[in-house]
């Protein structure tokens, strides 16, 4: 330590050393240190003259819009918060000894002092700080918001306790801010499984991340992090769902598990050569103008405004690179936590597979907005049944350089639907034979190629879930 010391230059700042030092304790060097140092920590004596004049109840600091900032830090609160070897002046660097306290600082706001501390956890916290950069919060911020969270909305730093101790779930931080997710979450069959066993089942970090949190329709993060947890999900659903893996792709989890909610189907729109959604650059938006023009009487878009958005997307040269790709979701954000226990999930298949299904009436295009979050305009429901009568169907097939496969099948329905009742009955029959039969043969050639990785069960299979 005293190599380290007398090797260091001279002027680096005492933050600088401190968060080095905390870099070294966070990586577990010291642990048994710490250990032994935590029951009995003192206060430092810069930090015993801080909380001197500042552990008083009810001291406050009016600010310049009104808002109260309350001065008070509990001495006894930080000395049991993670922060406890921390020194005030590691974060509150700026503080000038001679004048603090005896001038009054003009403050706008308590969004605008958060935002002047905002940088004073990097030096230590380099990890978590790093994740967040790339966030939706933090682009949201970057894009001016003031309602999206910086490091301290979500952890007080003066009481900080370790993340590993469980709390009530009520206390996570994300619950201040999304109040209708987190009512909804509390009731459903995680929520009350995490009020009454703990750590088990999830709480909103575990399926959203708590620093890298992205928009939760934008990739497969929320998918995979069911599918960590439930392993044998996709194999339990082969057990009566055919096709599990394209099901999976083109329906949200919420969508079969929260059976009350409503359903509608979200037309993405997706490159085809970057294999991802397609985003809306900052400072460049063009989807709600096109969507616009496209749909003057704001009545939703009909068949051919959509095809000349698909046109405009796919102006760049490269040919047909922009598609749609239709996924089944609920409708709100609360509508997806309220998972209920697995017998009353939907598995008729009827109630997605019958022409007019309700699942069926609303429909949405998207795109992913600057910070990932979709930005949405309505869809005339007809969109997905007219595609049988009109001539331009083969046209609108033309522009995906892959078949839109949602609307594919959605094809298949309305034909059946719209012959005769008994030719449904058999149409249905005979292509969920073909289904079983194409089941079975998978099965018997898995089972013979003995489930090597070239089996060609296994290859459908993830061909299937990469698409
Ligand atoms: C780990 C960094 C850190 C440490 C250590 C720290 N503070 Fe703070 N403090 C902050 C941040 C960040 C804010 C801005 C609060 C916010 O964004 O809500 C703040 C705000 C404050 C405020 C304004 C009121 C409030 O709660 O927002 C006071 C007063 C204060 N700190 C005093 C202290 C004192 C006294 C100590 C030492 C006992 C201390 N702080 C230690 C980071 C720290
Ligand atoms: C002599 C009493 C006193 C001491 C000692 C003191 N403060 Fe303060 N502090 C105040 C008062 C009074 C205010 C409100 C000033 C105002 O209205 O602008 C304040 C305000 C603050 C604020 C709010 C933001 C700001 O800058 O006005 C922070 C943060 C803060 N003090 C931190 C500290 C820290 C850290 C220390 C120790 C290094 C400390 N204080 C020592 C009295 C004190
Ligand atoms: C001077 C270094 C330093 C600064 C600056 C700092 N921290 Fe810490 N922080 C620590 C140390 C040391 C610990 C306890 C050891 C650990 O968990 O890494 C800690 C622990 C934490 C923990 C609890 C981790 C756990 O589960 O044990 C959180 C959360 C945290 N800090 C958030 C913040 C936030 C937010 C800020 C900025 C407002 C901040 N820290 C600024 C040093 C610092
Ligand atoms: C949206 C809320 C939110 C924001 C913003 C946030 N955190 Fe966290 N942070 C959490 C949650 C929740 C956990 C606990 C995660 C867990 O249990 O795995 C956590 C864990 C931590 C930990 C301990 C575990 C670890 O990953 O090292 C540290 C340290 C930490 N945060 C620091 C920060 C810093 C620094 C920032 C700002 C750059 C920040 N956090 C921003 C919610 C947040
Ligand atoms: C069991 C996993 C899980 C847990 C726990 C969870 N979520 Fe979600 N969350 C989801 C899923 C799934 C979606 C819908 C994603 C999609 O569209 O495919 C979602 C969507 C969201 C959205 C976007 C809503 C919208 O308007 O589209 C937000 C915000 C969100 N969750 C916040 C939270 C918060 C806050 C908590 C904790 C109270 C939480 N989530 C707990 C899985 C979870
Ligand atoms: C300080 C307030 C605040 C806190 C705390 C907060 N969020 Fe957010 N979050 C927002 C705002 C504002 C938005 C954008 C509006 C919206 O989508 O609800 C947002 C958006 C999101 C989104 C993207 C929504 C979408 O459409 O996909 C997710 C996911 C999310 N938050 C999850 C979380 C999680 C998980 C936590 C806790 C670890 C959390 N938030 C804590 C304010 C907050
Ligand atoms: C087409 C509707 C549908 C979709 C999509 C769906 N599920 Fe299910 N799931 C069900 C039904 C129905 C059951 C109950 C099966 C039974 O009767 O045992 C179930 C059962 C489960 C179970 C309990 C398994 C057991 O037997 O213990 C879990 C866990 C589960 N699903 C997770 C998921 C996840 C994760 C996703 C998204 C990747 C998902 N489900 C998508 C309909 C669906
Ligand atoms: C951190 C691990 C974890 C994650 C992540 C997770 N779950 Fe769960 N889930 C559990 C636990 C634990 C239970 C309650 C015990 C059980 O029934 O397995 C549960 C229960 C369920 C049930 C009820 C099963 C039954 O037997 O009735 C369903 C359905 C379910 N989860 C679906 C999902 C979906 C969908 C997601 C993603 C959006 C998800 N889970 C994410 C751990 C997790
Ligand atoms: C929640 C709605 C929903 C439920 C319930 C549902 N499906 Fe589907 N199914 C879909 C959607 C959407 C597609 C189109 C997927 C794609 O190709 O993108 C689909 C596709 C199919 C396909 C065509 C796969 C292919 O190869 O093109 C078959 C066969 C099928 N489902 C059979 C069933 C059966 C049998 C059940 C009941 C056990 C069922 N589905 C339950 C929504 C559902």
């Amino acid at each position: 330590m005293k190599n380290l010391l007398a090797l260091g230059s001279m002027n680096m700042s005492r933050r600088k050393w401190r968060g080095l030092l905390a870099g070294i304790l966070a990586l577990g060097l010291a642990a048994p240190l710490t250990i032994a140092r935590a029951a009995d920590v003192e206060l430092s004596k810069e930090d015993a003259a801080c909380l001197k004049c500042h552990d008083k109840e009810g001291e406050a600091k009016k600010l310049e819009n009104g808002e109260v900032l309350s001065l008070h830090i509990s001495t006894k609160a930080y000395l049991e918060s993670r922060h406890n070897e921390t020194s005030c002046e590691d974060c509150h660097d700026s503080i000038d000894a001679k004048t603090h306290g005896k001038t009054k600082a003009v403050i706008k706001s308590k969004r605008e002092y958060s935002l002047g501390m905002k940088d004073s956890c990097l030096t230590c916290h380099k990890k978590p700080a790093t994740q967040y950069q790339d966030s939706v919060h933090a682009t949201m911020i970057k894009e001016g918001s003031d309602k999206a969270p910086l490091c301290s909305n979500c952890h007080n730093p003066h009481t900080v306790k370790s993340v590993k101790l469980v709390t009530p779930i009520a206390e996570t931080p994300c619950a201040s801010c999304h109040e209708d997710i987190f009512k909804a979450y509390s009731g459903d069959v995680h929520g009350l499984e995490r009020a009454a066993k703990g750590k088990i089942a999830p709480l909103c970090s575990d399926c959203h991340k708590a620093h890298d949190v992205k928009a939760a329709s934008l990739g497969d993060g929320v998918k995979d992090a069911c599918i960590a947890c439930h392993k044998d999900a996709v194999a339990e659903h082969k057990d009566w769902l055919p096709n599990t893996e394209r099901h999976f792709a083109a329906i949200s989890c919420p969508a079969c598990h929260a059976p009350t909610a409503h359903r509608r189907v979200n037309l993405r729109l997706y490159d085809g050569k970057a294999g991802q959604q397609v985003s809306e650059k900052s400072g460049v938006p063009q989807f709600e103008r096109l969507a616009q023009a496209a749909d003057t009487k704001n009545v939703g878009l009909d068949e051919r405004a959509l095809w000349s958005m698909l046109k405009e997307f796919n102006q760049d040269g490269v040919d047909n690179k922009t598609t749609l790709r239709g996924r089944l979701e609920v409708r709100s954000g609360a509508e997806a936590h309220q998972l209920s226990e697995k017998s009353k999930a939907i598995k008729d298949c009827k109630t997605c597979h019958q022409a007019g299904a309700a699942a069926f009436q609303s429909v949405s295009l998207t795109i992913a907005g600057p910070d990932g979050r979709p930005l949405r305009h309505g869809v005339q429901k007809d969109v997905l049944s007219s595609l049988t009568s009109m001539g331009s169907v083969r046209g609108f097939y033309a522009i995906g350089a892959t078949r839109i496969k949602l609307l594919d099948y959605l094809l298949v329905l309305v034909l059946v639907g719209s012959i005769s009742v008994p030719l449904v009955h058999m149409t249905v029959k005979w292509m969920f034979r073909r289904v079983r039969a194409k089941v079975e043969a998978e099965r018997r050639a898995a089972a013979s190629a003995s489930a090597g990785p070239d089996s060609p069960g296994d290859r459908r299979a993830s061909d299937d879930a990469s698409r």
